[in-house]
């Protein structure tokens, strides 16, 4: 069958700082899809950090008015219960008041993709909170483009043709503009526009042998292309379809065990390594290392099987060690030099006034 697979996420409020959503803030999203039931095939709800990942199944297609409209009643109606409690930010990333069909321009990050469903359809959610889109560039660059990494490339006949990426460029506030990569052959190109995540991100990759087969959806919404300020960071979601015509799933792992430094963390405006954990973890209170989950699932007729944790394992645990020593290395320095962003990613918090009123202040 032709299935739609959508991942919806906001931070609507968190307990004590930007923590993670209260089991009243989850049960009311949980109830509101509940009410929503005859619209979809399956769900699942999970959260990483303080934001909300709804995971729906359908038939309905990418950008369907009724699925984008539950998931901005689940959020709206969270909002509700996190406001009764006192939560911090609640209704964060509900940048619009009014809901007008699509979730895309109103805050919640949307990463969509409808396919016809394999026999076997292994498919990978990645949820990441405290980051922006871009934190996705380098890990899926090396599960689909890199040999040192995919091996399959080389093994598999359906792999050996590469993979086409789109990337977006997002510094566009009116409307995003994208170029169209095919690897290997412009795997130079692709890295050249890789290497800047904060302007450059990869919205989907396809197949070459199957031009027709998506591979993977990533969600690019700016918020502060919406809102004009610093308003949180980006905590992009992605979907990745794995196995047979993709890398395997223990392909799609270990670039994430590079943890990469990311722009995030403390107010937005740091560069941290990105840790792998656990779904339902909670922002560490240690700088809020940018973190980023991966939930596998089985799907069969739209239904989900699983979820198995696949950053639970014991190898991801010295993994994380390594990304706190490169965190506690990075936050030694405090403010200076790289530990904090460029001039340009901060533009839209409070130093930039400050950067102004210094500036009056110089003589020749
Ligand atoms: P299994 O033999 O466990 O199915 O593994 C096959 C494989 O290719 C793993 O990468
Ligand atoms: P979130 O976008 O996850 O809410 O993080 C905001 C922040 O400023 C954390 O310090
Ligand atoms: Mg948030
Ligand atoms: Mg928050
Ligand atoms: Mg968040
Ligand atoms: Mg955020």
């Amino acid at each position: 069958m032709r299935v739609t697979v959508s991942v919806l996420k906001a931070d609507i409020g968190a307990l004590a700082g930007h923590t993670a959503p209260s089991r009243g803030v989850l049960s009311r999203v949980e109830a509101v899809l509940e009410e929503g039931r005859g619209l979809y095939l399956d769900r699942y709800v999970f959260h990483v950090g303080d934001d909300i990942v709804l995971l729906l199944t359908h038939d309905r297609g990418p950008g369907d008015p009724e699925i984008h409209a539950l998931a901005w009643r689940a959020f709206q109606e969270g909002t509700e219960v996190a406001k009764r409690e006192g939560l911090y930010g609640a209704g964060q990333d509900l940048l619009k008041d009014a809901f007008t069909g699509n979730l895309h321009g109103l805050g919640p990050q949307v990463a969509e993709m409808v396919f016809e469903e394999r026999p076997s359809e292994p498919l990978v959610v990645l949820a990441a909170d405290k980051t922006e889109p871009g934190a996705f560039n380098l890990p899926l660059y090396l599960a689909f483009a890199d040999p040192m990494y995919s091996s399959g490339l080389l093994l598999s006949p359906e792999l050996r043709p590469g993979f086409r990426f789109r990337v977006l460029d997002v510094t566009k506030t009116e409307r995003d503009t994208f170029i169209d990569l095919e690897a290997p052959e412009r795997l130079y190109d692709l890295a050249t526009l890789l290497r800047d995540p904060h302007r450059y991100v990869i919205q989907s990759i396809w197949s070459r042998r199957y031009p027709e087969e998506v591979a993977a959806v990533v969600s690019t919404t700016r918020l502060r292309n919406i809102a004009g300020r610093y308003v949180g960071k980006d905590d992009p979601v992605a979907i990745v379809r794995t196995q047979k015509i993709f890398p395997a799933t223990e392909e799609l792992g270990p670039p994430f065990g590079l943890v990469p430094f990311v722009a995030g963390n403390t107010r937005g405006s740091h560069h941290l390594p990105l840790m792998p954990v656990p779904a339902n973890t909670p922002a560490t209170s240690f700088f809020c290392i940018p973190m980023v989950a991966a939930l596998g699932f089985s799907l069969r007729e739209g239904r989900l099987t699983g979820p198995i944790d696949l950053f639970a394992d014991p190898a991801w645990e010295p993994i994380r060690a390594r990304a706190v020593e490169k965190a506690v290395e990075m936050r030694r320095q405090g403010f200076y030099g790289p530990a904090m962003l460029p001039m340009e990613e901060l533009e839209y918090t409070g130093i930039t006034e400050r950067l102004r009123a210094l500036e009056a202040e110089f003589r020749s």
